[in-house]
């Protein structure tokens, strides 16, 4: 099954097409990265598929409906879910309270329950935020004030808070950004366990390589806005195409 698809999605600034004719397809339970050269479009792609950009023109459809004109929280309703974002933690509270109130306002606002479809219940709510937060290794840290973890740990959460709305697709941009080489280390091995024990659908922005290439079950290349290439990492990495954007770009 398709989860998401976009056609001829463009996104002009001005004189500048950040986003040119972008047309990907991503399907249930693959993990796609993005990659390009600094300033290739990454981020406006992202921002266009949760609906925080109009595009200039194109179409984006998510689970086969087409999601142009709706406003980002309803896209998020339907399980499309962007992850570290540092903003989704509640610090005041505990990390099993932040995990509950994710998984809460998931079943309240869209009723879909995946899990537990037939108990909208609180011990339902309750057990996925226990299955949420072991997925992320931060059972034994379920009572803790959300303030008082260290920065890998609130990275752990925010995927925690992403995944406890039971997303159908996740996106990241650029969630290494700002870590030690240990806590990127331990950022990738969560996301490859979550992906592997919950079949997550995923769309990556990453500009490690070494990441990209062990995460990634189909990589696209954007340069200046088009996709340029498109295969598994092994294909992408012996693209001619992706060495002369890379050799001849600008490298983030
Ligand atoms: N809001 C904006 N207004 C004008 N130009 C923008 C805006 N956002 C991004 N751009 C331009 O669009 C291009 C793509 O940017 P971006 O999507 O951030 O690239 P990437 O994430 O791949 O580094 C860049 O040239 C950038 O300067
Ligand atoms: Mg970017």
């Amino acid at each position: 099954m398709t989860v998401l698809k976009t056609e001829q999605l463009t996104k002009q600034f001005g004189g500048l097409t950040a986003v040119d004719e972008v047309d990907l397809e991503i399907e249930q339970g693959e993990g796609v990265s993005l990659i390009g050269p600094n300033g290739a479009g990454k981020s406006t792609f992202i921002n266009l598929v949760t609906r925080r950009l109009e595009p200039s023109y194109g179409e984006i459809a998510f689970q086969g409906d087409s999601i142009i004109g709706m406003d980002p929280h309803e896209v998020v309703q339907r399980g499309m879910s962007k992850s570290f974002q540092t903003a989704s933690i509640f610090p005041e509270l505990t990390v099993k309270e932040n995990a509950t109130i994710a998984a809460l306002a998931a079943e309240h606002g869209s009723f879909r329950f995946n899990f537990f479809r037939n108990q909208n219940s609180y011990p339902a709510v309750d057990e996925l935020a226990n299955e949420v937060l072991e997925s992320v290794g931060l059972y034994d840290e379920r009572e803790d004030q959300a303030d008082s973890l260290d920065y890998g740990n609130k990275r752990r959460l925010e995927l925690g808070i992403a995944l406890a709305a039971e997303p159908d697709m996740l996106l990241m941009d650029e969630p290494t950004a700002g870590m030690s080489p240990d806590e990127t280390k331990s950022t990738v091995d969560l996301i490859k366990r979550v992906k592997d024990e919950l079949d997550l659908t995923f769309l990556l922005v990453e500009h490690d390589m070494e990441i990209v290439f062990d995460i990634s079950d189909r990589i696209v290349v954007l340069n200046r806005g088009s996709v340029i290439a498109e295969g598994t990492p092994t294909e992408v990495q012996n693209d001619p195409a992706v060495q002369e954007a890379y050799l001849g770009g600008v490298e983030e």
